[in-house]
């Protein structure tokens, strides 16, 4: 595959676009961020701000915030594939959600944009848990949710970068459609349980109703808009629809997906939960 050109990151600071970033840096291939503090700065809001982004990018590394599910998001996605094809972008990789309709929508408009796609359709990350999320509630020794008891198969955001990275600078991931998750599916519970063993911390999972959760919610000051969104999440791709393990990291990168259990080490190891374990 040729990689000349340079690979414009969307999100290029965020969970999975920084892993991206880090790994174009190490295989010395220019990039550029597309995010608010990117230079120019992307703004999925303003669309002004999207040629200069575009301009001279030969692929593209895709992650919408804060949903794709959000009102709005599927037309903005839709405008931005359809751009970045005018604009000469001539390969499109985009990370979408498992379970979620508008979600698939917006697949679908990537696949009708015109681009040679690849769609990384994730379960669950597991960084939620270290990177935003739920790290807060983590470092205050509860988390209470308001999930079902039903099994997650959450995926590293790490294994999510490197299938990103092949698609961008491999042959062979064009048209694919990947589902990613990790190799076992763990409830909330159990995912939490995990992460105070290792940590040797006092921290306890309480499952609690979605109006609790949205009382708590309004009384930390999260704005109404962010509470719906989790809330919604919630109550649709964590209903159980998403339990299957499937094999998107193998058939990818031939090799198995990261456990949870490597995550929650590594993780443990950064100092991120208050006791460092490296
Ligand atoms: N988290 C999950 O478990 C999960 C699972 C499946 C799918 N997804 C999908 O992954 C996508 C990203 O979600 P995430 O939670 O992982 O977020 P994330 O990538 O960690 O998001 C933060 C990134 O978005 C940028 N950003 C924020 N507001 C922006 C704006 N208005 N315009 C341009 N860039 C903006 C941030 O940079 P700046 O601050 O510099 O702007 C940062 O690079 C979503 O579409 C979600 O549907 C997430």
């Amino acid at each position: 595959m040729n990689r000349n050109g340079i690979t414009l990151v969307v999100g290029g600071t965020g969970k999975t676009g920084r892993r991206v970033v880090e790994r174009l840096q190490r295989l010395g291939l220019p990039f550029r961020v597309g995010s608010r503090s990117g230079r120019p700065a992307f703004n999925w809001e303003n669309r002004k701000t999207w040629s200069s982004a575009l301009d001279g990018a030969a692929r593209a590394y895709i992650t919408y915030y804060p949903d794709v599910c959000v009102p709005g998001a599927l037309e903005t996605l839709r405008s931005f594939f359809t751009q970045a094809v005018s604009a000469g972008v001539k390969r499109l990789v985009f990370l979408s959600g498992r379970g979620e309709s508008k979600a698939e929508q917006a697949e679908q408009a990537l696949q009708a944009s015109g681009a040679d796609w690849t769609i990384l359709r994730c379960s669950f990350f597991s960084q939620n848990f270290s990177e935003n999320f739920f790290l807060d509630s983590i470092l205050a020794g509860e988390v209470a949710l308001p999930v079902a008891p039903v099994g997650e198969p959450f995926v590293d955001a790490e294994d999510i970068a490197d299938v990103a990275v092949a698609a961008l600078t491999q042959l062979g991931h064009s048209g694919q459609l990947y589902e990613l998750t990790g190799p076992r599916a763990l409830m909330f519970a159990d995912a939490i349980a995990e992460i105070a063993r290792v940590t040797g911390r006092d921290i306890r999972y309480i499952s609690i109703s979605p109006d609790e959760y949205r009382a708590a919610l309004l009384q930390a000051q999260v704005p109404r808009d962010v509470i719906e969104l989790v809330l919604y999440l919630f109550g649709t791709v964590l209903d159980g629809r998403n339990t299957s393990v499937t094999d998107g990291v193998r058939r990818s990168l031939g090799r198995a997906p990261r456990d949870f259990s490597e995550y929650v080490q590594h993780a443990a190891a950064s100092g991120v939960w208050g006791v460092d374990h490296g």
